[in-house]
C-alpha cells in the first residue's frame, strides 16, 4: 500500500507531459498525450488535472488510476460491444485501434447533478429533454436521459445539443444513433449494476464511439474518475435529507474548491500545497480501489522513463 510519504515522493516524478517521437506523432489532450501510428494510436494517461476544461495541475498516480479503471470497465463491458483496445503495455499507456470518432459526446445521466442541475434549475432543458417539475439537486431522474453535446475542438468548451438537433445537422446518421443510444444505455445499466454491488451509485457519465470498417467500437474511456460521476450509496439518502451533498469519488469536491477561491477556468491557476495534492491523490486511489474492489498497485518512481523503456521494447517486440 502506498503510504503519504510514497506520494510526496512520488510529487517529484508526477507524468506533467510526454515527448515520445519515436512511436509516432503526437496530440495532445487535456489529460492524455496521443501518438498517432496509422491503424493504430498510443493513449498515454498522464497526472494532468483537467477542471473546467483547464489543466489545473497534476496527481500523483492520476494517470494509472484512469487507466487501469478504463481497463477494468472495457473488459467488463466488452460483451456489450466491441471497444478500442488492442493492448497495455504499461499502467499508464493504452494502445487503441484508431478510429473515425463520431463528433458527439455520448453523456448519460441517472441522477440530477453537475451542468444538468445548473440548466434544470435555470429553468432550461437539458440537452433537449425537459425534466418533470419538483427534482432537487442530486434527485434519482425518473429514467436515465441521453444528453449528447459536441465535441468542441480544443481550447473552447462542449456545448449541449439535442437529439433531434444533432440529427438534423446530420453529425450522425438517424440509424448510426439508434445503435448508439441503445449500447450507451446498455453500457451505463451494467456499470450501475456494478457499481451497486460495490456499495457505489453510477450518476452520470460520457461515452465517445468512434467507427472502424463501418462497425460501431467503443473508443476513448469508459467510466473513469475523468467521465463519471460516482457517489457512495449508503449515505445518499441521509445525506440529501439532512440537506447535504452525497460523498462524491469523481472530481466534484474539486471544482468545489476552486469555485470557492473564485477559479471558474479563466485567469491564473492556484498553487496547490504538496499536502492538498497527497491528498487528492489519496482520494484517486481510495476511489480506484472501491470501484474496482481491489487495490492499485503501483510504485513510486519517474512514471516517463519507465514508459518510454516499455514503449521501445513493445514496439522493438512486435518488429
Ligand atoms: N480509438 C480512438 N481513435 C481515435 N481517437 C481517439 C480514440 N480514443 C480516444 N480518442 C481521442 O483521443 C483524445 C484523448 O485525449 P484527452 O481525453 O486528453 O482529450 P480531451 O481533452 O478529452 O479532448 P480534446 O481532444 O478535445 O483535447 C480525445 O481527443 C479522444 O477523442
Ligand atoms: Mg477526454
Amino acid at each position: 500500500m502506498l503510504s503519504d510519504q510514497d506520494l510526496r515522493d512520488q510529487l517529484a516524478h508526477v507524468l506533467r507531459k510526454t515527448d515520445f517521437q519515436f512511436i509516432g506523432s503526437k496530440y495532445e489532450g487535456k489529460v492524455r498525450d496521443c501518438y498517432d501510428r496509422g491503424s493504430e494510436r498510443v493513449l498515454i494517461t498522464t497526472d494532468r488535472l483537467s477542471c473546467f476544461d483547464v489543466v489545473v495541475t497534476c496527481v500523483p498516480f492520476k494517470g494509472q488510476v484512469l487507466n487501469e479503471l478504463a481497463m477494468y470497465w472495457f473488459k467488463l463491458t466488452s460483451d456489450l460491444v466491441p471497444n478500442h483496445v488492442v493492448d497495455v503495455p504499461d499502467p499508464n499507456v493504452m494502445v487503441v485501434k484508431n478510429c473515425e470518432i463520431l463528433p458527439v459526446e455520448v453523456v448519460l445521466r441517472g441522477y440530477l447533478a453537475g451542468s444538468a442541475w445548473r440548466d434544470y434549475q435555470a429553468g432550461k432543458t437539458v440537452s433537449g429533454v425537459r425534466l418533470p417539475d419538483g427534482l432537487k439537486a442530486y434527485d434519482k431522474l425518473p429514467e436515465v436521459i441521453i444528453t449528447p453535446s459536441t465535441k468542441a475542438p480544443k481550447g473552447s468548451h462542449d456545448l449541449p445539443i439535442s437529439e433531434a438537433e444533432l440529427l438534423a445537422a446530420g453529425l450522425v446518421k438517424q440509424s448510426l444513433w439508434q445503435q448508439v443510444r441503445e449500447v450507451a444505455l446498455a453500457l451505463f445499466a451494467r456499470g450501475q449494476e456494478q457499481a451497486e454491488q460495490q456499495g457505489l451509485i453510477l450518476v452520470d457519465t460520457k461515452y465517445e464511439f468512434g467507427q472502424l470498417d463501418g462497425k460501431l467500437v467503443l473508443a476513448d474511456e469508459i467510466h473513469t474518475l475523468d467521465s463519471s460521476r460516482y457517489w457512495v450509496k449508503a449515505s445518499y439518502g441521509e445525506r440529501l435529507q439532512d440537506g447535504q451533498a452525497p460523498e462524491m469519488l469523481d472530481k466534484e469536491p474539486m471544482r468545489q474548491w476552486l469555485l470557492d477561491r473564485g477559479y471558474k477556468g479563466d485567469g491564473p491557476v492556484l498553487e496547490f500545497s504538496a499536502e492538498h495534492l497527497v491528498g487528492i491523490a489519496r482520494h484517486y486511489i481510495d476511489s480506484f480501489e472501491r470501484i474496482s474492489g481491489r487495490p492499485l498497485e503501483a510504485k513510486v518512481g519517474a512514471v516517463s522513463d519507465r514508459i518510454e523503456t516499455k514503449l521501445m521494447a513493445y514496439f522493438d517486440g512486435r518488429k
